[in-house]
């Protein structure tokens, strides 16, 4: 059945697709080109010593990064959870859902979620709610796809961007109960806005087993939700807020955050995810550039760009001379002066 929260993800998938085309976006803050990679003293190395693997919640990860949360919640996000999670399967990714808070609402469509499990046994899946959410609909998230982990989005930009978003938000002690009592670990997750190192001390004194940090120059929420607003019944600027991806990386590293950091935010390519890696984080994620390869050139295109990255993140760290993914924060690099100028703002 269609409801108007169904639509609403299938709405997301086009529009986000649709953006993330669009040359001509907005852009939030030091973008990846504003990190640059210096040549550092010469180490024995070859490509064949490298280890791109990642420990986090206990379990090695094949590789630094995974399938982010997008989708399920009506028959077309169906098909396509059922896609990104056979190409996760085949190439050894991660992967997480999207919000099944419309499957908590209505059970019928807890099917567009399970899809991903049936298609990705072995692998590690993320279940995802946002941070309103008491613990039975947590338990009931992680049960649906026998998730290996939990996000929680806080995701106040998009609800306040969308006509029919939530208006309150009480859910720093609903988050502390949730990390005190999910049978998973839990993951805090910006949505991109990116975080500050205020707020990312505030979510670290909670506890969560990582934090994502959600950055812009991605998919953008103020942009999908003002463009689903037909009736242009909530006009709302939103270009003035947030952090981009390398400068949320940067807070963290200012607010001293030992909890794994999780980069996501306008990831497109091996090169940008070791940035992101050598900036600090333990781990990195995509969803609008692996969404808009499936749209484009379907799963097997899908699967050849992700093998892409596969052959050319050994390369890149081998030629950073970093045999492993935490080598790779010691490199030396260059800030351009725009980025410099906004890390010491910080
Ligand atoms: C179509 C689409 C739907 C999304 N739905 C969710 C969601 O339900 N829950 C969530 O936490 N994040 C959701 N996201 C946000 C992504 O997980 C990610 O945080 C954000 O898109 C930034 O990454 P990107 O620039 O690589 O797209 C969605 C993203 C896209 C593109």
């Amino acid at each position: 059945m269609q409801t108007p929260h169904s639509n609403r993800k299938n709405e997301h998938l086009s529009l986000a697709t649709k953006f993330w085309r669009d040359d001509n976006k907005e852009k939030v803050g030091a973008g990846f080109d504003e990190v640059r990679w210096l040549p550092g003293a010469l180490k024995d190395i070859a490509v064949k010593d490298v280890q791109p693997q990642v420990q986090l919640f206990n379990q090695e990860f094949a590789w630094p990064f995974y399938i982010e949360a997008m989708t399920g919640g009506s028959e077309s996000t169906k098909r396509v959870n059922a896609e990104l999670a056979r190409v996760a399967a085949t190439t050894g990714l991660a992967m997480a859902v999207g919000s099944q808070s419309v499957a908590i609402k209505d059970p019928t469509q807890a099917d567009s979620f399970r899809i991903v499990r049936k298609h990705h046994p072995e692998g590690f899946l993320i279940a995802n709610l946002g941070a309103d959410h008491p613990i039975e609909n947590v338990r009931a998230a992680i049960d649906m796809i026998d998730a290996n982990a939990i996000e929680l989005h806080v995701n106040i930009g998009q609800e306040i961007a969308m006509a029919e978003g939530d208006r309150s938000f009480y859910w720093l002690d609903n988050l502390k109960q949730i990390i005190a009592q999910s049978p998973v670990p839990v993951i805090i997750k910006e949505v991109g806005f990116g975080m500050s190192v205020e707020l990312l001390k505030q979510l670290d004194a909670l506890h969560p087993a990582a934090i994502n940090i959600g950055g812009g120059n991605g998919t953008s929420f103020a942009q999908i939700e003002q463009a689903r607003d037909k009736k242009n019944e909530n006009p709302i600027d939103l270009s003035a807020f947030g952090l981009s991806t390398v400068e949320s990386l940067l807070a963290a590293k200012k607010a001293g955050i030992q909890t794994p950091i999780i980069a996501t935010g306008g990831l497109s390519s091996a090169k940008e995810v070791t940035t992101a890696l050598l900036l600090g984080a333990t781990t990195t994620s995509s969803a609008g550039h692996f969404l808009e390869v499936l749209m484009q050139k379907g799963p097997d295109g899908l699967q050849e760009e992700i093998e892409l990255w596969q052959q050319q993140l050994p390369l890149y760290m081998t030629l950073l001379g970093a045999k492993t993914t935490s080598e790779l924060k010691k490199v030396p690099r260059l800030y351009s002066a725009d980025l410099q100028n906004s890390i010491q703002q910080f």
